[in-house]
């Protein structure tokens, strides 16, 4: 996992006018830590927004940019082992010192400005330091500062006997306290049981789109951001059995968020988390986890074993409900949508986590479990009328999708395969019957180019080869025309 950007950012001009540190940071950082810190490529490099790293003692940010850093590295509970190259050398002082500042007060963070004197004395002293920093090294300098998750948390402690949500607004607490770390828990309540709490506090979002919450509580109770009900837990029961996960649509920036629970008798537990949508781990606002596991369900890898293709029937993220995963050998896995008729996601190393839908009854959808997904498409590029007619598996588990087309029959074969010398899909394209061509979009989402010959690109992870034919592109669509009789070979291959 070296594949570093370095020459596109060598080709790239110093702003070195204005210290514009948003700019520079779209300029050296965006790249691998995406435009807007969430971390680039899905997550593979880890995230700048909601990051403690660059936060508090500026220094350890300073030396990471300077030197760069390598092996394992912990950010908001997820491991990264990679290798983030030196800036020193490209970047001055000023420049050093405007994106820190930028980081620092982008996304929800509020910490202080970065000076260019503070850069340079930390240059000068480090001036003959070549190797770049490991995490253990660095925090051993310079410990994280833990934020706390929820600013001003204030709790409220309420007596009585519910076995559902009661109205709090119209009761009595009987302690008020400041929560100074800024987590949800229970810990210091000192009850048993018949007992209630409300929590409520400023959650930062970084970001304007798509979150989801995740709620759960032994009793019960009721999840609230600005004023809205997002999720209740109703009844008596233990944690697990009730947990609630929602989608809502928010914006960057500060919001009020109201937590209230109740205790019957018995166990007591709250969890309460909150992520982007689609994003790889939930950020915790309450102390949940030391009672269980962040995870609900046991990791179950489902893989191709004894070279045949594995299969996995269930929900899968980034594709319509009818999707179908195919992880073959050799780590090449592909989603195909039975509604679209058509491949929407493929991607290398692992296929999918089965323990989540065989222990949880299928609540959600499953993320792929590998890397560099690339999402081909997510609408209906197919002729209006186009049928799915199943598709057959050969004795190595490799599927042959059917379409009908009008009077015509659409054959989609998959198979594992190398793309210079790399694990690639080997997709088999076969149009039958008689009629017209028919312009097949192979993807509408990630941009297609041409290299050479019959070699494209595909995003800028993956590389497209034909055995025939030519893939032409019409607006944001790369469309390969299948002739009846001649069928096309497509392999999708990774840099
Ligand atoms: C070529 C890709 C790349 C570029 C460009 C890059 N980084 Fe990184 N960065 C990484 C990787 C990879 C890691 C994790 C390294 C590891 O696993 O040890 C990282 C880690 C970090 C961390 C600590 C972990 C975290 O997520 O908080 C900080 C802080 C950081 N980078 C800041 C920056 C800043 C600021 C810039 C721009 C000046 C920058 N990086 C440019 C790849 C990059």
């Amino acid at each position: 996992m070296s594949r570093f950007l370095l020459p596109l950012l060598a080709s790239l001009p110093l702003a070195a006018s204005a210290q514009d540190g948003g700019q520079l940071f779209a300029t050296y950082c965006a790249a691998c830590h995406g435009a807007n810190g969430e971390g680039a490529m899905n997550g593979q490099f880890p995230p700048l927004s909601g990051s403690p790293w660059p936060l508090g003692n500026p220094d350890r940010a300073i030396k990471i940019v300077l030197h760069g850093l390598q092996g394992p590295v912990e950010v908001n509970g997820r491991t990264w082992n990679l290798e983030m190259p030196p800036q020193g050398a490209a970047l001055p002082d000023e420049h050093i010192a405007a994106i820190l500042t930028y980081v620092r007060s982008s996304w929800g963070n509020k910490a202080d400005a970065v000076t260019p004197d503070r850069v340079k004395s930390i240059r000068a002293a480090l001036a003959n330091r070549s190797e770049s920093w490991k995490a253990p090294e660095i925090l051993k300098l310079h410990p994280l500062e833990v934020t706390p998750p929820l600013s001003d948390l204030i709790s409220y402690v309420y007596d009585g006997t519910w076995k559902n949500p009661p109205d709090f607004t119209t009761l009595k607490p009987v302690a008020t306290e400041e929560e100074h770390k800024g987590l949800i828990s229970l810990k210091k309540v000192g009850k048993k049981d018949h007992f209630g709490v409300v929590w409520e506090g400023g959650l930062s979002l970084p970001a304007d789109g798509d979150y989801e919450f995740l709620f759960d509580a032994d009793d019960g109770g009721r999840l609230i951001l600005d004023g809205k009900t997002l999720a209740e837990v109703k009844g008596i029961g233990p944690i697990d059995s009730r947990a609630v996960q929602v989608s809502e649509k928010s914006t960057k920036g500060p919001h009020k968020l109201r937590v209230e629970y109740y205790e019957f008798e018995g166990q007591e537990e709250i969890r309460v988390a909150w992520r982007k949508n689609g994003a790889p781990g939930w950020t915790w606002l309450s102390d949940a986890k030391s009672g269980g596991s962040a995870k609900k369900w046991p990791d179950i890898p489902i893989e191709a074993t004894a070279g045949r293709t594995a299969i996995y029937r269930n929900f899968i993220k980034g594709t319509t409900a009818r999707g179908i995963g195919f992880g073959f050998p050799g780590g090449v896995n592909l989603a195909w949508s039975a509604d679209h008729l058509q491949p929407e996601l493929i991607w290398t190393g692992k296929f999918m986590d089965g323990g989540h839908h065989w222990t949880d009854r299928g609540q959600g959808a499953e993320p792929p479990a590998g890397e560099n997904v690339v999402a081909l498409s997510s609408t209906e590029t197919m002729p209006k009328d186009a049928r799915f007619k199943g598709y057959k598996l050969d004795p190595k588990g490799n599927p042959t999708f059917s379409m009908t087309i009008g009077s015509q029959r659409l054959l989609d074969s998959w198979k594992p395969g190398t793309l210079q010398g790399k694990p690639a899909l080997v997709r088999t394209l076969t149009l039958v019957g008689q009629g017209n061509p028919l312009s097949l979009t192979l993807s509408d989402k990630a941009p297609v180019a041409l290299v050479s010959g019959s070699d494209y690109t595909l995003g800028s992870t993956t590389l497209l080869h034909l055995d025939a034919g030519k893939i032409e592109t019409q607006g944001s669509s790369a469309i390969l025309k299948l002739t009846p009789g001649q069928p096309v070979t497509v392999t999708y291959g990774w840099k």
